[in-house]
């Protein structure tokens, strides 16, 4: 059996961190204090988690964070006015709306109204044409950046490579597969989902394989080309009555099965997962800087 590296994704996360301290205390001696706010609607339990230490996050970084928790029943005008208030605010320089929102929330909508440079996911149409045009006054959507930064750190080089993303969202597949075609990359990448004939197949050519469907274990071994490098994105919750929470935490790759297979995989949790929030983090400050 092989031995993997496991990409860990914390100890990258926490040098990332390093660097935005560092330019925070540039900022602020130059009279700004980077300020993120975060929209929640409604209670979904993993969403409340994700917000809790994305504002954590920005305390320790010392930034001027704002935490907005809403009734699942407030309607989309009073969404709207929310983030329209946010636009106007001169010591908010980012702001995310938490995402999935209830169901009655026309996401579209809510992102078209975010202020461009203001939308530190990276979601605006205004965004992802200058991420399509390789404009870097644009913002990347945190979760691909993530594993770009995480990739590119542990040393593992993309030129040239087989790439296959599992998945097609506007949150994490669509935009990995633009940064892994772009010239910082330069790999060769097909796009696979749930609609893709013989899945298994498809995976099996890449050289780095990027899981982002969101079920649980649905990669496996025989899905893998042996020395592969692996990087999961899922975050998914499965009934455990071990656990005092009642559930665990699983990616969309099935761990035990595929990582004696490959050179290089990421864990669930602490790997792509802390390099989300670093990320989100880097996109506040470079909207502090251009927002001046
Ligand atoms: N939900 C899951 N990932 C994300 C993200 O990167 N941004 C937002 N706004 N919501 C999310």
């Amino acid at each position: 059996m092989n031995q993997p590296r496991i990409l860990d994704g914390k100890a990258v996360a926490a040098a990332v961190l390093d660097e935005c301290r560092a330019e925070t205390a540039e900022l602020k001696a130059r009279g700004i204090t980077p300020g993120l706010a975060v929209v929640l609607v409604g209670n979904d339990p993993a969403s409340a988690v994700y917000v809790g230490s994305k504002a954590r996050t920005c305390a320790d970084l010392g930034f001027h964070s704002v935490k907005i928790e809403l009734p699942a029943e407030t309607t989309q005008e009073e969404l709207l006015q929310v983030v329209r208030d946010l636009n106007a605010d001169p010591a908010v320089h980012g702001i995310l709306v938490q995402s999935p929102p209830p169901e009655h929330i026309d996401e579209a909508t809510v992102i078209r109204e975010i202020d461009p440079r203001k939308d530190v996911d990276g979601f605006h149409p205004e965004n992802v044409a200058k991420l399509v045009l390789e404009d870097p006054s644009g913002f990347v959507p945190c979760t691909p950046a993530g594993c770009m930064k995480l990739l590119e750190l542990s040393g593992i080089d993309l030129n040239g490579a087989e790439a296959v993303v599992i998945g097609r969202s506007m949150i994490v597949g669509k935009p990995m597969a633009l940064l892994l075609v772009g010239k910082n990359a330069n790999a060769t990448v097909t796009i696979a989902h749930s609609r893709s004939k013989d899945l298994p197949a498809i995976c099996r050519r890449a050289d780095v394989v990027i899981a982002a469907v969101g079920r649980p274990d649905m990669v496996k071994a025989d899905w893998v080309k042996p020395g592969a490098v692996v990087i999961d994105v899922g975050i998914n919750r499965v009934a455990d009555s071990s656990k005092k929470s009642g559930y665990r935490l699983t990616g969309d790759v099935d761990y035990a099965e595929v990582a004696p297979r490959t050179s290089a995989i990421t864990p669930v949790p602490g790997g792509v997962g802390p390099m989300t929030i670093a990320m989100l983090m880097k996109n506040t400050l470079q909207a502090a800087r251009q927002l001046g």
